[in-house]
C-alpha cells in the first residue's frame, strides 16, 4: 500500500462518516479538521510514522488491525465480532485513541553537515499544553464533544498497555481492565502491531 497523506485523510473520513453517527461526532470532526493539526501531525517525534500525516496514518492502520483482531477472536461466536462490539465503537476507539497527540508537535531545526555544507534539518519536538496523560487525555478530549460508552473509554484509556506510565508506576488496574474488557486488550495489541509491523521510521 503506497499511500499519500491525502489518501489516509480520505480513508479516515470514510471510516469516520460511515460508522460514527453519535451526537457530537460532527462537531468533533469539525474541530479535528479546522482547529487541530490532526491530519498533518506526526505520530511520534522520532519513532513510528514520525512524519507529516503520520498520526492520521497510524490511526487508520490501527483500525484495520483492530478489525482483524476482533474477527480472529470472535469468528466462532454466532453474531461475529459485531455481536461483541459495535462497528461504531470499533471506529471510535481506533480512529480517536491518540487524540492526546493533537496540537503537541512543533517543528524545530538543527544544523547538520551534508556534503561538507551546514544545512538546517527540520525535526519534531513536543510541547503539551494540556499535560493530562496519554490514553486518559484522549478520553477527556473526546468527552468534550461526545459521550463515550464504558467499553470505548476503557479501550482508549488503557491502549498503551504495559507501556502506560501509570502501570510502570505500580498500578494494577490494567490487568483488571483487560479481564473485564477484552476488546481493550485486542485494541492495545492492534496499536502495537500497527506501530511495529505496519509503520516505518524516518531517520
Ligand atoms: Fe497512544
Ligand atoms: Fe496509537
Amino acid at each position: 500500500m503506497d499511500w499519500h497523506i491525502d489518501d489516509y485523510k480520505a480513508e479516515f473520513l470514510r471510516i469516520y462518516n460511515e460508522n460514527i453517527h453519535r451526537a457530537g461526532a460532527d462537531k468533533l470532526l469539525e474541530w479535528l479538521t479546522n482547529k487541530s493539526d490532526f491530519f498533518y501531525a506526526p505520530a511520534s517525534t522520532k519513532f513510528h510514522s514520525n512524519r507529516m500525516g503520520g498520526l492520521c496514518e497510524h490511526s487508520v492502520k490501527a483500525y484495520y488491525r483492530f478489525i482483524q483482531n476482533l474477527q480472529n477472536e470472535y469468528e466462532e461466536s454466532e453474531e461475529g465480532w459485531e455481536g461483541v462490539l459495535s462497528p461504531e465503537s470499533a471506529a471510535i476507539i481506533a480512529l480517536l485513541h491518540d487524540l492526546c497527540k493533537v496540537n503537541t508537535y512543533k517543528v524545530d531545526y538543527r544544523n547538520v553537515k551534508v556534503n561538507g555544507e551546514w544545512v538546517q534539518k527540520p525535526y519534531y519536538t513536543t510541547e503539551d499544553e494540556l499535560p493530562y496523560g496519554h490514553g486518559e487525555k484522549s478520553v477527556y478530549m473526546i468527552s468534550g464533544f461526545m459521550r463515550l460508552s464504558r467499553e470505548e473509554a476503557m479501550a482508549i484509556n488503557w491502549h498503551m498497555g504495559a507501556y502506560d506510565l501509570r502501570v510502570q508506576g505500580g498500578s494494577y488496574a490494567l490487568s483488571d481492565a483487560f479481564y473485564k474488557f477484552p476488546t481493550a486488550l485486542l485494541f492495545h495489541i492492534a496499536d502495537v502491531q500497527t506501530t511495529y509491523l505496519d509503520e516505518t521510521v524516518d531517520k
